[in-house]
């Protein structure tokens, strides 16, 4: 289903993927929109709330490495810029076009957002990374569609032993497909501390869609595989 303008893509659209390649095809079309059509329209404030919160638990001092799962447009890396003037971040997404978005992306200090960016299938093992980050963050990414609980426990391997996450997982899509059985065992197996969760608003009142919650889940990666 589409908007009423039928060329604009929308939630629908995107919480119809199902393979790698769908996710590849519909994003290649959406990439030089999303900004404008899907995230501002929409009062999507799911990234600067995510931002957000990864920015209380982590020193405003240190030039802390983050890795953004499913960057996108890089909308979640430049609110952390924003508040983290001092981190380095790189981005992974499976669209080259999304990623050529987030690489025009500036700071406030109008240095790019984004060190790195990789091009990756996050349902593949991660093999990108040369040196583990200190953190991990990411919205909008593990959310309806293909990208469950084994994707992102492949993600633990990027992030160094003592490194944090905080990773939102659409609400419906938690429950629905085993990211709570998944944590458990991660946790019971001390490959991560036990998670915390917050409940939050991925669109702000007054969106078509406001009511969509995301849990945030906050954790420190022990053990990575
Ligand atoms: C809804 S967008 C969220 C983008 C950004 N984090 C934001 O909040 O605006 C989901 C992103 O996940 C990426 N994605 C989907 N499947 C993927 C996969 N298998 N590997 C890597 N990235 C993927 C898409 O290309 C897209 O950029």
């Amino acid at each position: 289903m589409r908007d009423n303008d039928e060329s604009i893509i929308n939630l629908d659209d995107a919480y119809a993927l199902e393979t790698p390649e769908d996710n590849k095809n519909l994003y290649r079309n959406w990439a030089s929109t999303y900004d404008a059509d899907f995230a501002q329209r929409n009062k999507y404030i799911y990234p600067k709330t995510i931002a957000a919160i990864c920015a209380q638990l982590v020193d405003e001092d240190s030039p802390t490495t983050v890795l953004d799962i499913g960057c996108g447009t890089g909308i979640v890396g430049t609110c952390l810029a924003d508040s983290l003037t001092k981190s380095i971040i790189d981005g992974v997404d499976i669209s080259p076009e999304m990623l050529h978005v987030a690489s025009t992306k500036l700071r406030l200090s109008r240095d790019l957002v984004y060190r790195n960016l990789f091009e990756v299938d996050l349902t593949k093992p991660i093999s990108f990374a040369k040196t583990k980050y200190d953190v991990a963050i990411s919205a909008g990414t593990f959310t309806h569609g293909h990208l469950g609980p084994n994707a992102l426990i492949n993600v633990f391997s990027a992030v160094r032993p003592g490194g944090l996450m905080v990773v939102g997982i659409n609400k419906e899509h938690f429950s629905a497909n085993g990211f709570s059985a998944a944590l458990e065992m991660a946790t019971d197996n001390h490959i991560i501390g036990t998670p915390t969760f917050s409940e939050v608003q991925i669109y702000d009142e007054g969106s078509p869609h406001y009511g969509d919650l995301a849990l945030v889940a906050t954790f420190l990666v022990l053990s990575p595989a």
